[in-house]
């Protein structure tokens, strides 16, 4: 079956084309404009994904050597995400649909996120931990089997992504900050700083990230302009080394409580260097597996939805021209609307 993947969620337009599962095409535009503004403005987004999409589906058909009359099926993401963005793309999926005469299914997009795992390792086993981390999520999840999921953690504040997106911000770094952070992180010293690892009172397995960036602003007033300049790469590997720790010590705790030690480690901030390097450290000690998609599978992409439409696309399981998009979504809201 050849199934036509559509993400809009956020702020990169994406086409996709699986054939059976295997993807024949992965194409993905991130909307730069956003720089300007160190983050994403929801209006400008919907607009730049309308201007773009059908140059997009049209690469994507012709990354994959495929006419658009080939499409047997659609799968576009449906929320989580900025409700105008979102839009865009269920609305062209929906178009294609009718003119096509082809179904369509709309696509959870953090069920897509744990369905990137699967691009790189088709194999992997039942039951798995997910760690989830993204620019709005940060939580582990025990995926029991297909759509069943268990929630054990869940940032109270901001998401991983985000501590990473507000520390480039404060640094003076571009948007995105966490590819930011780590190129230059990447010469730092990691024990230069001391950044607290935080704790969350009433459930100790939750995330919290809003201090930790409180005290990255508090360091950098502290410090002279010629010590923050001189000591950029130390300052971001420090704070860089703090997220990762704070990830690793919760999914420590998690995977102590449930006794599975298989893992995966999907979403935009799984696409760092320096995170796949320290997992490998705490493999080589432990009969934990650490599965990572690779990189171009952990930010946003179509391909990861394409994928996980086709799970219920071989089921003939169909969305009704009348499902509205979800800018709320959560995981366990179920896979398809
Ligand atoms: O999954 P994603 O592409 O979009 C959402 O669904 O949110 O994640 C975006 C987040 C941003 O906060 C971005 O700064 C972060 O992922 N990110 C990274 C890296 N690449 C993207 N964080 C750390 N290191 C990276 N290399
Ligand atoms: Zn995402």
């Amino acid at each position: 079956m050849l199934i036509l993947g559509i993400e809009s969620s956020c702020d990169e337009t994406a086409g996709a084309v699986c054939r059976d599962g295997e993807i024949i095409s992965n194409v993905v535009l991130s909307q730069v404009i956003h720089k300007q503004y160190g983050g994403v403005v929801p209006e400008i987004a919907s607009r730049e994904h309308d201007s773009q999409i059908t140059s997009i589906i049209q690469k994507t058909l012709d990354k994959a050597n495929v006419k658009i009359s080939d499409i047997q099926a659609i799968a576009v993401t449906y929320g989580a995400g900025l409700m105008g963005a979102l839009l865009v793309g269920l609305n062209y999926a929906k178009g294609l649909s009718i003119a096509l005469k082809i179904p369509f299914i709309g696509v959870n997009h953090l069920e897509g996120h744990l369905y990137a795992s699967f691009i790189s390792f088709p194999d992997m086993k039942y039951p798995y931990l997910c760690l989830l981390v993204t620019g709005g999520h940060t939580q582990i999840w025990e995926v029991q089997s297909p759509g069943n999921y268990f929630l054990h953690s869940t940032t109270i504040d901001d998401a991983a992504g985000e501590a990473f997106d507000k520390g480039a911000r404060i640094l003076g770094l571009a948007y995105p900050g966490g590819p930011e952070i780590e190129k230059i992180a990447q010469h730092g010293d990691t024990e230069k700083y001391n950044f607290p690892i935080p704790k969350v009172k009433n459930n100790p397995l939750n995330f919290s990230f809003s201090g930790l960036k409180t005290a990255l602003l508090y360091k950098y007033r502290e410090l002279s302009q010629d010590e923050i300049e001189s000591h950029k790469k130390d300052i971001a590997a420090s704070y860089q080394e703090a997220i990762l720790n704070t990830l690793f010590r919760q999914l420590d705790n998690v995977i102590t409580l449930t006794e599975i030690t298989q893992i995966s480690i999907v979403g935009g901030v799984a696409a760092n260097k320096r995170f796949r390097e320290k997992a490998d450290l705490l493999k080589d000690n432990s009969n934990i597996h650490i599965y990572f998609p690779t990189a171009e599978y952990c930010t946003d992409n179509a391909a990861m939805i394409a994928v996980a439409g086709y799970e219920k696309l071989k089921e003939r399981v169909y969305s009704p021209l009348t499902l509205k998009v979800n800018p709320n979504l959560a995981l366990n809201d179920g896979a398809v609307g």
